[in-house]
Parts: C-alpha cells; sequence; structure tokens
C-alpha cells in the first residue's frame, strides 16, 4: 500500500499526486517511471516521475484522465492508499552536456520535461522550453518550467494565451535561427502526433531528438511485448528498452496503430465502470 500525501486536480481532468514512497524517490531519476494499480482488482498503468523528494521520502506524478484506470486514480484523495506503486522503472534520461537544449512540452508532456529541463540546466545546459496546450485553462505548472529555463515560450493551438499554434512552429523558428548550431539536442515529449510532429520539424537539420514512447503497457518489465515498437527497423520494448528514443528512428504511425489496439475494450471498460459508480 502506498499513501498519497497531497491530491489536487491542476486543471480540468489532469491531477497532481504525491505519495510516501521513500524507496522509490531514493533511487529516481529524470525519465523513469512507475507502475501504479489503484485498487487490488484492476490494471496498473505506467506514469513518469514528474518530481521527487528525497529528504520527504516522496515523489510526485501527473496524470491526465483519459480511461477507467485514470478515472480512478482521480477519484482518490489524500490520506487514502494505493494499492501497488513499482519502481522506478525503465531507463533515466541521459544527462549531458549540450551548450543549449530545446525541451518541448505538449499537454501531459510537461510533467515528464520538467525534471529533465532542471537537471539538463544543472548540468550547465541553456534550456529553451517550448510548452503548449489546446487552451489557456489546460495549461500547468508553467512557473515551474519557467524556474529551471533560460528562456520560455508558451503556445496554445487556439491562442487563448501565449503564442497561437502548434510548439513545433516556434520550434522550426529557432533552429532556423541557430546560425551558430548552439542547439545540440531537442527534447520532445507529448502525445505521439505532437512527438511526430517534431520530430519531422527537427529531421532537416539534423539535431539530435530525444522522445518518449507513451506505448501500452502491462508488466512494465519486459516480459509480456504489450509495449514493443520499431525504432530504426528493431522491435524494442518501450519499458526495458525506453522509454526513450531517438524520434528520427520511431516508426510513430506504428506506435499510434498499437495505441488504439484495445480501444473498444477501453470503452466498454470505461462505460461499466461508470454505470458501477452511478455516472458520477
Ligand atoms: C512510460 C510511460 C509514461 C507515462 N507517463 C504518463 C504521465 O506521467 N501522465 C499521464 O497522464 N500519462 C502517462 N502515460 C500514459 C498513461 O499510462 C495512460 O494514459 C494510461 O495508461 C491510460 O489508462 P486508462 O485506463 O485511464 O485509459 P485506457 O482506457 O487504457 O485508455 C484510454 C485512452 O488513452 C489511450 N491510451 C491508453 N494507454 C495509453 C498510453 N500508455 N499512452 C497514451 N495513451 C494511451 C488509449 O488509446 C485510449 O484512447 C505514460 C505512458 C507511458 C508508457
Ligand atoms: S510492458 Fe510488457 S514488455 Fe514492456
Amino acid at each position: 500500500m502506498t499513501r498519497i500525501i497531497e491530491k489536487r486536480e491542476l486543471v480540468k481532468d489532469i491531477h497532481e499526486m504525491v505519495l510516501a514512497a521513500p524507496l522509490i524517490a531514493a533511487k529516481a531519476q529524470p525519465g523513469h517511471f512507475v507502475l501504479v494499480m489503484p485498487e487490488e482488482k484492476g490494471e496498473r498503468i505506467p506514469l513518469t516521475i514528474a518530481d521527487y523528494d528525497r529528504d520527504n521520502g516522496t515523489i510526485t506524478l501527473i496524470f491526465m484522465v483519459v480511461g477507467t484506470t485514470t478515472m480512478k486514480l482521480s477519484r482518490l484523495n489524500a490520506s487514502e492508499n494505493l494499492y501497488a506503486l513499482v519502481g522506478p522503472l525503465g531507463h533515466p534520461s541521459e544527462i549531458e552536456d549540450h551548450g543549449t537544449v530545446a525541451m518541448v512540452a505538449g499537454g501531459i508532456g510537461t510533467a515528464p520535461i520538467y525534471p529533465i529541463a532542471r537537471s539538463l540546466r544543472e548540468r550547465g545546459n541553456r534550456v529553451i522550453s517550448i510548452q503548449g496546450a489546446r487552451r489557456e485553462d489546460l495549461l500547468f505548472w508553467t512557473e515551474q518550467l519557467a524556474s529551471v529555463s533560460d528562456e520560455h515560450i508558451i503556445t496554445t493551438d487556439d491562442g487563448s494565451f501565449g503564442r497561437k499554434g502548434l510548439v513545433s512552429e516556434p520550434l522550426k523558428e529557432i533552429l532556423e535561427n541557430d546560425k551558430e548550431k548552439r542547439i545540440g539536442c531537442v527534447y520532445a515529449i507529448g502525445p505521439a502526433i505532437m512527438m511526430k510532429f517534431c520530430s519531422l520539424t527537427t529531421k532537416p537539420f539534423g539535431v539530435k531528438t530525444i522522445t518518449s514512447l507513451n506505448s501500452v503497457m502491462v508488466d512494465g518489465t519486459g516480459m509480456c511485448g504489450g509495449c514493443r515498437v520499431n525504432v530504426g527497423g528493431k522491435t524494442l520494448f518501450t519499458c526495458v528498452d525506453g522509454p526513450e528514443f531517438d524520434g528520427h528512428l520511431v516508426d510513430w504511425d506504428l506506435l499510434m496503430d498499437r495505441q488504439k489496439i484495445y480501444l473498444k475494450e477501453e470503452k466498454c471498460s470505461l462505460d461499466r465502470y461508470m454505470e458501477e459508480v452511478g455516472g458520477k
């Protein structure tokens, strides 16, 4: 059992949860994820460790409600318990000297981007972050991300805050204006379609682009094959080989197809759960 220390809704359908997990907090690094089981009879889902506090023995998760398990999680509150929590899992991000890095976060991608940006800056890199959301009221952790960035650009699809448009647009301009080739690396994390287009944007400039793949997972330890992806023509497992991969080598269309494999079952599961809880 894992105790929930704090829980709040940051913006509509996006929740922050602070958990008492001293063993995980002691080992957590940017890029790591955990597997979470809200209750005994249910599935486990992967969530990125968005922050950790080794002194207090806590980790912070941020999740968007998209289906049954994230809906169940959203209904738990501080002082309640999660049935199970496993981690840290996956390879941590490689925190290297790149000179300048562009950190591109789409939607919920702000959560995994934040600890990576912080560590890259602590390492001495200049950090330019581009944070995008569909609308102003869906932006979260803007101050946190700004606090670890030398430059912080916000975009919204509808122009309700910051620059109107997609995150790939300022990314392209930054690369076009980077005549001295100072940008040594781009991180792009968010929905698969956003990571695909950021990777297509950076490819002509030849800038290394790291993405974090959100394939469907079951065990998270390399045994089921559920999270398999194709990277550079090889079949790899997101859970044990990733979750970060070179965005220029990922077969994005395959990833997006595989994310939809269980849509019918996921809808059925959510409908049944909502019926059980009386549609509330
Ligand atoms: C390594 C890793 C880290 C992740 N970190 C985070 C995080 O920090 N915060 C967060 O909100 N989400 C994160 N995700 C995605 C999260 O695991 C899924 O949103 C969750 O499993 C959905 O479970 P569900 O039962 O609520 O929805 P489901 O009913 O399983 O799915 C509902 C909808 O979400 C889509 N979906 C299902 N699984 C995934 C998935 N793994 N990734 C993307 N879309 C999916 C389905 O196609 C469907 O449309 C991460 C995924 C991975 C692989
Ligand atoms: S989740 Fe089973 S192999 Fe990766």
